[in-house]
């Protein structure tokens, strides 16, 4: 079986290919995004999705919107590429990892010397590095995560952090690849996650793919599986983690949070740690961005609310470090207290907003 690329270049590195998830399950189909403005409208569309995905998406997508203008000078080529980053760090403002992967490439053209056409060729590199590194950290997750699980186990999982949501074999459902491959039997139940339906749509799909068995259950009847004994452990995935361990993630991430501790069952966020966001103190300090009303009042193309009625359409909630028993990464795992203050990888600092670039 073919391995999900989520995300990765086209054959010249001038466009960003994509496997367009506004089409899954129904279709599978790649896209190129050939100009920011495609970069931006997939992101905005949630045709790539996910908090890795996304930040791959923002550096590709930078070298991207400069590819053209290799003829400026060097003033002008690196002002451009600052307001395409501030562009595309604004398209979705929660998951740190796009904020933190559009600076890395902003940071490696400022330093890199020559003309135009050799920063951006610097660029794509670091683009291709922040890809490739997130394949080896999904797949540490995984190993870090597997001793979690015994044979057996239900795993109760939200939204999708899976391959589709990153460069490698995903976040939340690596140490359940894992665990396949080595021979444990591991069951899943995928909340719908409404309202763009990731769990549903995706989730079902990539494990199913797999061959990992999985059951669909509505958000709202998590409750009643955690008290009938069906649920072993929740594992989600997280968009950004701050300095005392407060995690956001997709909306309705917070109420699975509370019945698990009312249950008594541990609750696991994995992510990789270009996810940290150390330079927020707490969960409240974490942006949300709030999308269209209108998802929320239909159900795909179809009105399904009363004429008239008005939503709120939240994308992600914080979930409160209190409720975490512990947090998967790909430098091993934390349990709390938390207190997340070092640097990312290869030391690169996290940046918290556009108005950091
Ligand atoms: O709105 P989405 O689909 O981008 O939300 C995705 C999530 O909430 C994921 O759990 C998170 O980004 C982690 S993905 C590895």
């Amino acid at each position: 079986m073919q391995p999900i690329q989520a995300i990765r270049w086209d054959a010249d590195q001038r466009s960003v290919r994509i496997i367009d998830q506004r089409r899954l399950p129904g279709e599978f189909v790649e896209r190129d995004l050939a100009t920011l403005e495609d970069v931006r409208e997939a992101i905005r569309t949630l045709a790539v999705r996910g908090a890795p995905a996304l930040g791959i998406a923002g550096a590709m997508g930078v070298c991207v919107a400069l590819a053209p203008h290799v003829a400026l000078d060097r003033h002008a080529f690196l002002a451009m590429a600052r307001s395409a980053a501030t562009d595309l760090v604004a398209t979705r403002p929660t998951a740190v990892n796009l904020a933190w992967a559009v600076q890395r490439v902003l940071r490696t053209g400022a330093r890199t010397p020559g003309p135009p056409a050799s920063i951006l060729d610097a660029m794509r590199a670091e683009a291709s590095a922040i890809l490739a590194e997130d394949q080896v950290m999904c797949r540490r997750i995984g190993e870090a995560g597997v001793p979690l699980l015994r044979d057996g186990a239900s795993v109760l999982t939200h939204c999708n952090a899976g391959a589709l949501a990153t460069g490698g074999i995903g976040t939340a459902l690596a140490p359940i690849y894992v665990a396949a491959e080595h021979g444990l039997r591991v069951t899943v139940l995928a909340t719908e996650t409404r309202p763009l339906l990731q769990g549903s749509r995706l989730t079902a799909w990539e494990l199913g793919r797999a061959g990992i068995e999985t059951t669909i259950i509505t958000d709202s009847s998590a409750a009643a599986r955690m008290r009938a004994g069906d649920v072993d452990l929740c594992l989600v995935g997280a968009d950004r983690i701050v300095a005392n361990g407060d995690c956001a993630n997709k909306i309705g991430t917070y109420a699975l949070a509370v019945l698990a501790h009312h249950h008594g069952i541990p609750f696991y966020v994995a992510a990789p740690t270009s996810t940290i966001d150390p330079s927020l103190p707490a969960g409240e300090a974490i942006a949300i961005e709030e999308r269209d009303p209108g998802e929320v009042l239909s159900l795909g193309e179809v009105r399904v609310a009363a004429h008239g009625a008005r939503a709120r359409n939240p994308a992600f909630d914080v979930t409160p470090a209190e409720l975490i028993s512990a947090i998967i990464t790909d430098q091993g795992i934390f349990r709390p207290p938390y207190a997340f203050t070092v640097k990312g990888p290869e030391g690169h600092s996290f940046v918290a907003s556009a108005s950091d670039l």
